[in-house]
This record gives structure tokens, C-alpha cells and sequence, in this order.
């Protein structure tokens, strides 16, 4: 490839993973350090190898994130039946229901990053226990500062606890903003449950608009 077109292509991945400045003399390096792919290849593997808490003995898959790194990350709670038989996430009822919504928002699934709190699914989806939570912490903090999104969305109350320290009820912390590390981060209902309270799409998309204004107000385009 053309030195400039390759040097162009870096750059605009970067900007895709949040990176607005390089500075001037700075020795180009081929992927930047810390969004580099690499850098989620290995973590994944570190995942699907991982048996810090009970929930290895149960799981078929872990289930890892869907999309690339994107300035917009999405968090879920724990894979259901769907995901851990294939590894992917939110790829069952909740997770149409997600893509769908997500969709009417003008927000195109594969354009964002989407991860859980926990990466092996508890049995029976059962809610996680927070020690599972606790053991599997380290490495959402570590995709997090891969990935580098800078608008974070939680979806249910497991990830509003994680990414809020959020302890109460979803309707005292949905479309709420906080400045963490450098992140904007807010929350939503999780798609489950609007899977049996769908009376609440709207102010799921409502919370969701308020994302892409976030976005916009910060000049990141998906
Ligand atoms: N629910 C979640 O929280 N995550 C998934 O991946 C699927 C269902
Ligand atoms: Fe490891 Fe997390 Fe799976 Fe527990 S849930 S075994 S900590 S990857």
C-alpha cells in the first residue's frame, strides 16, 4: 500500500478507537498501544482459559464482546442459553430486541462495542453473585481501557453497579451522566427487561438519543 494511504488508514482507525491527538515527532508505532487489537486478542484468550470463579465449571463458551473498538461501548450483564452455546453476545431475545432498538435510535449494532459484566453465563441466568462479579472485574476494566470508548452505557442494574457503583433501582439512574476516568458513562434499562415491560422502548430510546447527543456534543461520530 501507498505510505501516505497506509499512514491515512492507521489514523483513521484510531480515531475510530477515540484517539484525537498524536503528538508532533511521535514515533508512529504500527498500532497504537494501548487500543491495539493485539492487546483484545490476548485478553479474549486469557478469558476463554479463565477459572477464577465457579461459573467455568458450568459454561459451554465464554462470551467475549461483539464489534470492533468503537468511541460507544455498551455493557450487558451475563450471557443467557443463546450466548454461551455461541460464544457470541446479545445474540438472543435480548439481543434482538437490542439490535432493534438500537437500530430505531439510528445507532448501527456493528458500529459500536458491546461486552457483559460477567463473560460466562450463570446457570439458569440466575443474577450474578457478587463475587463472580469481583472475579471477573479486572478484565472488563482491562477491555474497557483497550477498547478506550468514550461514552459508556450500562444496561441493567449488574452494570450500573459496575460502571456507576449504582446500588438502587434503574428508574433512580437511567440517563444519568458520569465523568469516570476520562469516560462519559450513563445507563438503561437492560432489553430483557424490556422484553416484559415493553411499555419502556421509548425511554430506552430516549436514554439512547441522549448517548448519540453525548456523542455529538463531544464532536465523535460512530
Ligand atoms: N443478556 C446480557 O446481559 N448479555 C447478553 O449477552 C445476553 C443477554
Ligand atoms: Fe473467569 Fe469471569 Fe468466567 Fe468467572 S465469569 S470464570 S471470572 S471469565
Amino acid at each position: 500500500m501507498e505510505p501516505r494511504k497506509a499512514l491515512k488508514d492507521v489514523l483513521l482507525d484510531w480515531k475510530s478507537w477515540g484517539v484525537d491527538q498524536v503528538p508532533r515527532g511521535a514515533a508512529a508505532p504500527a498500532t497504537a498501544p494501548s487500543q491495539s487489537p493485539a492487546g483484545l486478542d490476548s485478553l479474549r484468550a486469557e478469558v476463554a482459559a479463565c477459572v477464577k470463579c465457579r461459573l467455568h465449571k458450568t459454561r459451554t463458551l465464554t462470551v467475549f464482546c461483539s464489534g470492533n473498538p468503537s468511541p460507544l461501548m455498551f455493557l450487558g450483564e451475563a450471557p443467557g442459553a443463546d450466548e454461551d452455546a455461541q460464544g457470541e453476545v446479545f445474540v438472543g431475545a435480548a439481543g434482538k430486541l437490542l439490535t432493534r432498538v438500537l437500530r430505531e435510535v439510528g445507532i448501527a449494532r456493528d458500529r459500536v462495542y458491546i461486552a457483559n459484566v460477567l463473560k460466562c453465563r450463570p446457570p439458569g441466568n440466575r443474577p450474578p453473585e457478587p463475587d463472580e462479579a469481583a472475579a471477573c472485574a479486572p478484565y472488563l476494566k482491562r477491555q474497557i481501557e483497550l477498547v478506550n470508548p468514550k461514552v459508556l452505557c450500562a444496561l441493567g442494574k449488574h452494570a450500573a453497579a459496575s460502571l456507576m457503583g449504582w446500588e438502587g433501582p434503574m428508574k433512580g439512574v437511567r440517563g444519568v451522566w458520569q465523568l469516570r476516568e476520562g469516560r462519559w458513562v450513563t445507563a438503561t434499562y437492560h432489553p430483557s427487561y424490556l422484553l416484559r415491560s415493553p411499555g419502556d422502548t421509548d425511554l430506552v430510546k430516549a436514554d439512547l438519543r441522549g448517548v448519540l447527543a453525548k456523542l455529538a456534543e463531544l464532536g465523535v461520530g460512530l
